[in-house]
């Protein structure tokens, strides 16, 4: 056989033969002729088998494979725009490598929760497909801007000794009968580097021991730190800006047909330029004191009170048509949308029942308070490009970021939210570089000083202003998917109370 074409390929070989090799992601076996949609892992496209002389050999064992078998087909390239990838291959050969049974996604739908435990398998799906191509594009993009902007890469440890944010979501490791920690930060190190190289960044999974189950936090994530020498906070909130629009951009430039399958409104991306909206975090607590966040979350609640009745209705119509004598694939198709209608059902239910509580809490904001997940989105709502909100009160803050020189209270540090209700996607900040003030802030959250006494030392020799950002791909590839749930934008998510496969 010839060597196999790549479905993204099919577009070069219009009219010729081809040989594809892949897996069966549908099929619709008839008498006569049978539809399959072939998967090979660069795309989707639509096999035609027609009964006659030539497949007669194969036709019968064609007809009887299901889901997920592997097989090879040769066979010539028709354009056709209803097709499923726009081509249509007439098969005219094909050899079966694996007929699989029993596959267990089927086309009907499935919960969340039987997806995630079937991940190894889930990855064949369209959407899962479409995500991660696009997070790889990401992960590309993050290192293309920082190794074309001149940072230098610095792998920072994966085991650290102390506490680099908050204490109470460290991971505990036994180091040969030392404690210590998986990483929350490679900041630190970072700023250690940046005194020797200007310009760096690290890439690489970090670990939160978060014990709250939302959709924004997974226990283990990819963050991009960089971190620069001599710069100021309005210095580092330029590079988290360029940066982001470069994400964006490429994502659009190489995927738009993802982010379409996916059900993204590309204008909303398009949208993502220079510049993103700044917020003091005193601007921030008055915008949840307005009546514009109230009526927001009013409306959301009749809004959000209209879609369940509307997929009340949906889901009778559906189950009326499951208990009838329809064809049975109509039933089985009916009842795999019941279970998908009813998830997204509780989903909204769980919402609504929250809005009540979220309106109390941005009404009751009281300056000091650290933003919440609900408050974030409601700041974020209310924006059209991503907004940084800056100038965070000083005790809601790690110990490293800057003082205010002008306003002790704060700091100077900034969170980028992601419009569209998504919420924080970085945290960023100027560093501390006085060694006075950054020793009393130690001190102030008790923190034990000789496990600090090497990043003091950065303040001891030659300290010089300086900041970075770490941003979360997951959140990040999430906003640019309009994927909910970060858990769907890592290969294998680690949350809370689930770490299978
Ligand atoms: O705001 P964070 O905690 O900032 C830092 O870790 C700084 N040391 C970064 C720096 O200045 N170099 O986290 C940064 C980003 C968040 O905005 C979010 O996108 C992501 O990391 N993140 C999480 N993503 C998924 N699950 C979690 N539990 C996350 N915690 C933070």
């Amino acid at each position: 056989m010839k060597q196999p074409t790549s479905i993204s390929e099919l577009k070069n070989h219009v009219g010729r033969e081809v040989t594809l090799s892949g897996w069966i992601h549908h099929s619709r076996p008839g008498g006569k002729i049978c539809f399959i949609v072939l998967r090979d892992g660069t795309g989707f496209c639509q096999l035609v088998v027609e009964k006659n002389e030539q497949t007669a050999s194969f036709y019968d064992d064609i007809k009887r494979l299901s889901q997920e078998s592997s097989l090879e087909v040769t066979g010539t390239v028709h354009a056709d725009e209803r097709a499923t990838g726009g081509f249509e291959v007439r098969v005219t050969h094909a050899n079966v490598i694996h007929a699989a049974r029993d596959y267990p996604i089927t086309p009907k739908s499935h919960g969340i929760d039987f997806l995630m435990r079937h991940r190894h398998l889930w990855f064949r799906s369209q959407r899962p497909w479409n995500v991660l191509r696009i997070r790889a594009t990401v992960v590309d993009q993050i290192r293309r801007f920082f190794n074309d902007n001149g940072y230098v890469l610095i792998d920072t440890p994966i085991f650290a000794p102390a506490a680099g944010e908050g204490a109470q979501t460290l991971f505990k490791v036994d180091y040969f009968g030392d404690p210590v920690y998986l990483a929350q930060t490679g900041q630190l190190y970072l700023e250690a580097a940046c005194m020797a190289h200007r310009k760096v960044y690290c890439f690489g999974p970090t670990f939160r021991a978060e014990k709250s189950k939302t959709r924004r936090h997974l226990t283990e994530f990819w963050m991009v730190e960089p971190e620069i020498a001599f710069a100021s906070l309005d210095d580092v909130i330029a590079v988290a800006e360029d940066f982001v629009c470069s994400l964006v951009e490429r994502v659009l430039r190489d995927h738009s047909d993802e982010l379409t399958a996916l059900g993204r409104d590309l204008s909303e991306l398009e949208a993502i330029k220079k510049p993103f909206y700044r917020l003091r975090y005193d601007q921030c607590v008055e915008l949840l004191h307005s009546s514009k966040a109230r009526e927001l979350l009013e409306n959301d609640l009749v809004a959000k009170q209209a879609r369940i009745s509307e997929l009340g209705a949906k889901i009778d119509e559906l189950d009326t048509l499951v208990k009838s004598d329809a064809a049975q694939w109509k039933k089985d198709k009916a009842a795999g949308e019941v279970i998908e209608l009813r998830e997204d059902r509780v989903e909204l239910q769980e919402q609504m029942g929250n809005i009540p509580h979220h309106i109390e809490l941005a009404k009751n904001f009281e300056w000091g308070g650290d933003l919440g997940g609900s408050d974030e989105t409601i700041i974020s709502r209310l924006h059209d490009r991503p907004v940084f909100c800056t100038h965070y009160p000083k005790g809601v803050k790690a110990f490293y970021m800057r003082e205010c020189r002008d306003d002790a209270r704060v700091v100077e540090n900034f969170d980028l939210l992601a419009p569209q209700g998504v919420g924080e996607i970085i945290g960023g900040s100027a560093r501390e570089e006085d060694y006075d003030r950054l020793l009393a802030r130690i001190e102030h959250e008790h923190l034990p000083q000789a496990d600090y006494e090497w990043y003091l030392d950065l303040r001891r020799f030659g300290s010089v202003p300086h900041g970075g950002f770490g941003l979360g791909v997951e959140r990040t590839v999430a906003w640019i998917c309009g994927v909910k749930h970060i858990r769907e934008t890592i290969p294998y998510p680690r949350m809370m109370g689930k770490f299978y496969p």
